[in-house]
């Protein structure tokens, strides 16, 4: 291509002006040379020394893999704006018809964000009492352990074998926020540990349940990379704890089905005790049939409850929110 060859002392007064004259060709590296530099330029410049000079392009590292992808044009707009990373893996909702060309958007992933090395497409729901989903190989490793940081902690997990959602962050900090020094926390469907440990910087003990044993395995592995020793995992079916032991604080974070488990967790705090709620509720009635359920099971134990706030967690499905509502109990 064209290129101006300028002294090296005038070469940054030159590169002002054939920027001024708009002839300087974008997107290439300038050439050095013992005593002169080159520009590469986009047409002859009056005055200057013209020669011919082969120059290399700058690679522009694109800002999101739907730049780079290579999928038919009419599926260009399915492809999904985001996806969840969980440390170094990415998991992506890929609608039925991206399926077939999972492997090349796994790989513009790979490139475009280059800490993470392995991207997988969700199976399906999460379903069953561990709350895990299938998990389909798109691109890179076929690992799907990985150690993740939020809110200031680290959670080593197994993203295939143990639930966890990054979309809970704000909301976990929100519950460490309104947690006081000192308190005694159960953390009744713990997982591998994202409530817990946090808490645990306040609280003075957490009890942090879970029937899942590959959550308990991890949060064991997560209390010592956290040094959480306030933290006690339990392995088991969470009804049959709670109950014996009298707490400040307890976190239901089960939405499908927490209001199964509402009675063992009224019976579970002390008078005065506050329990976070979480639910899934409908665009038009986000929090009455959850609040009437609540009512409901503390008449039935002789005790009052008050409501102390109540949110929209993050959308679910259309129109539907998972929702959380604290309260406290009273009896
Ligand atoms: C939605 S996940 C929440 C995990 C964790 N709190 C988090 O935020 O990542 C619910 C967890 O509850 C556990 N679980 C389900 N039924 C349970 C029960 N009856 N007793 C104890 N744990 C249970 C599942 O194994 C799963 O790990």
């Amino acid at each position: 291509m064209l290129a101006v060859k300028v002294p090296k002392e005038e070469a940054e007064m030159i590169r002002r002006k054939l920027l001024e004259l708009g002839v300087l060709a974008k997107g290439y590296y300038i050439k050095r040379e013992e005593d002169s530099v080159l520009f590469p330029v986009t047409e002859p410049v009056d005055g200057f020394e013209i020669v011919e000079e082969e120059f290399k392009r700058i690679e522009r590292r694109p800002n999101s893999y739907r730049d780079i992808v290579e999928v038919p044009k009419e599926f260009k707009p399915l492809l999904p704006s985001s996806f969840d990373i969980i440390g170094d893996i990415a998991i992506v909702e890929l609608p039925e018809e991206l399926m077939p060309y999972g492997g090349a958007i796994g790989e513009a992933i790979l490139k475009v964000h280059r800490h993470i090395k392995a991207v997988f497409a969700k199976g399906g729901k999460v379903s069953g009492q561990y709350r895990v989903r299938e998990l389909i190989p798109l691109a890179g490793e076929k690992r799907t352990e990985t150690l993740h940081r939020e809110n200031g902690i680290r959670l080593k997990l197994d993203v295939a074998r143990v639930y966890y959602t990054p979309r809970l962050a704000t909301e976990r900090m929100r519950v460490f926020e309104k947690t006081r020094p000192g308190e005694v926390i159960l953390d009744m469907f713990a997982g591998a540990g994202p409530y817990s440990i946090l808490l645990a910087r306040k609280a003075k003990l957490v009890f942090a349940v879970d029937l899942n044993p590959w959550a308990i395995r991890y949060l064991e592995e997560n209390i010592c990379l956290n040094k959480a020793s306030n933290v006690i995992p339990i392995l088991g079916d969470v009804r049959k704890i709670a109950g014996r032991i009298r707490v400040d604080r307890a976190i239901m974070n089960l939405p499908k089905f927490a209001d199964r488990f509402l009675k063992k967790a009224m019976l579970s705090v002390k008078h005065g005790g506050i329990i976070h709620y979480y639910g899934f509720g409908p665009e038009g009635g986000l929090y009455s049939e959850h609040e009437v359920k609540i009512k409901a099971i503390a008449r039935e134990l002789g005790l009052a409850v008050e409501f102390l706030d109540r949110r929209k967690v993050r959308p679910y499905a259309p129109r539907q929110f998972n929702v959380a509502i604290d309260f406290r109990v009273l009896g």
